[in-house]
C-alpha cells in the first residue's frame, strides 16, 4: 500500500505544496495521539476563553490551533494562515507560496462525549513578496489548490483532493503514516440520506421548511422514496459519510439570527468541503450559489450549506 509522502511524490504536485501538506497532516497525527489521550491527559473541557466566532472555546480547540499553528509557522513554503480560532491572519514566510486556511478542531462539541472530531484545510497559492494581509484570503474557492480534512474516530483518516480527484487515507497507527485506502472518491447522484439539525425546523425559510417535510415524508408524500436521517454534529464527519456511501447534508440559513448567513464559516468549513464534494461529483451551494464562486468579504464569513448528492442538492434547491 502506499503512503501519503509515496502518493504526493508520484503525482503532479509541486514539491513546494508536498512539503505543506506532509507538514499539515503530520501535525494531524501528533493531534491524533493527543486525542487519544483524552480524560488522562486533562484536555478534555472548556479553555475559558471565547474565540472570535462567539464561541467558548474547549481546551483542545486552542491546543490543536496552536499545534498546526506552530508547525505551519515554521514551514518556509507557507506564506500565511487563517484559522477559526484567530481573530487575524498570521504571517509566516514572506518568500512562502501557500495560503493555508484551516478548522483546527472540527465538531468541538463532540470532545467530551468521545464522538468523532476533525481537523480541515484549504490550500491556494499566492506569489509576490508582499507582507500577507487578510484581503489575500479573499479569493473565491474554486482558487484552491488543494483541500482535506483528517477525521478522528474509530480510526483516523485523512480525505485529500489536490484538483485531480479524492483519496482516502488510513492512519497505520503502526508507523504513524497515512497509507492510501481508497483512490478516486465518488459520489452517487441519487440519495435517500440526509443530514440537518431538526431542531432548528422552526426557524428555516419556507423553502427549506417544505423540502424536509417531503423527506420526511418520503413515499407518502411528493418524493417517490423513503429517506433515513444522520447528524453527528460534526460537519467532518458527517461529509465522510457522504464521501463513503452519499447522502445530502444541510446547515441552511435560519432565523435565529437573521444576520448571520448561514452557522458554517465559509474558507474554514465550506470551501474545503466544497472542493471535496464536487471532486468527488457532487454539489455544494448556498440557497442562490455555488460554494466555491463566493467572493469572500472576510475570513470569519459564514454561509449557509447544501452539498452531497448531486441530484439531490439540485432537488433541494428547487424549492
Ligand atoms: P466547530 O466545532 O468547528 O465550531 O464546528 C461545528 C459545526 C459543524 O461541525 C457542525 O456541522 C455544526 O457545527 C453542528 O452544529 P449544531 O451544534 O447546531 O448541530
Ligand atoms: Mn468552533
Ligand atoms: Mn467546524
Ligand atoms: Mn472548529
Amino acid at each position: 500500500m502506499q503512503n501519503l509522502s509515496q502518493v504526493l511524490a508520484s503525482s503532479s504536485v509541486a514539491d513546494s505544496l508536498q512539503t505543506v501538506l506532509i507538514q499539515t497532516t503530520d501535525t494531524c497525527v501528533a493531534i491524533s495521539d493527543v486525542l487519544k489521550q483524552g480524560s488522562l491527559a486533562g484536555i478534555l473541557g472548556m479553555a475559558g476563553n471565547e474565540n472570535v466566532q462567539g464561541e467558548e472555546q474547549k481546551k483542545l480547540d486552542v491546543i490543536s490551533n496552536d499545534m498546526l499553528k506552530d508547525a505551519l509557522l515554521a514551514c518556509p513554503a507557507v506564506r500565511a494562515i487563517a484559522s477559526e480560532e484567530e481573530e487575524d491572519i498570521v504571517p509566516a514566510n514572506t518568500n512562502g507560496e501557500y495560503l493555508i486556511a484551516f478548522d483546527p478542531l472540527d465538531g468541538s462539541s463532540n470532545i467530551d462525549i468521545n464522538a468523532m472530531v476533525g481537523t480541515i484545510f484549504s490550500i491556494y497559492r499566492q506569489i509576490g513578496d508582499n507582507p500577507a494581509e487578510e484581503k489575500d484570503f479573499l479569493i473565491p474557492g474554486k482558487e484552491q489548490v488543494a483541500a482535506g480534512y483528517v477525521l478522528y474516530g474509530p480510526s483516523s483518516m485523512l480525505v485529500l483532493t489536490t484538483g485531480d480527484g479524492v483519496n482516502m487515507f488510513t492512519l497505520d497507527p503502526k508507523t504513524n503514516t497515512f497509507l492510501l485506502t481508497e483512490k478516486g472518491v465518488s459520489i452517487q447522484p441519487e440519495t435517500q440520506e440526509f443530514a440537518i439539525n431538526m431542531s432548528n425546523q422552526r426557524f428555516w425559510s419556507d423553502s427549506i421548511q417544505n423540502y424536509v417535510d417531503d423527506l420526511v415524508k418520503g413515499k407518502e408524500g411528493r418524493r417517490n422514496k423513503d429517506f433515513n436521517m444522520r447528524w453527528v454534529a460534526a460537519m467532518v464527519g458527517d461529509v465522510h459519510r457522504i464521501l463513503c456511501r452519499g447522502g445530502v447534508f444541510l446547515y441552511p440559513w435560519d432565523k435565529k439570527d437573521p444576520s448571520k448567513p448561514g452557522k458554517l464559516r465559509l474558507m474554514y468549513e465550506a470551501n474545503p468541503m466544497a472542493m471535496l464534494l464536487e471532486q468527488a461529483g457532487g454539489k455544494a451551494h448556498t440557497h442562490t450559489d455555488r460554494i466555491l464562486d463566493i467572493q469572500p468579504s472576510a475570513i470569519h464569513q459564514r454561509v449557509a450549506v447544501i452539498l452531497g448528492a448531486a441530484n439531490e442538492v439540485d432537488k433541494c434547491l428547487s424549492y
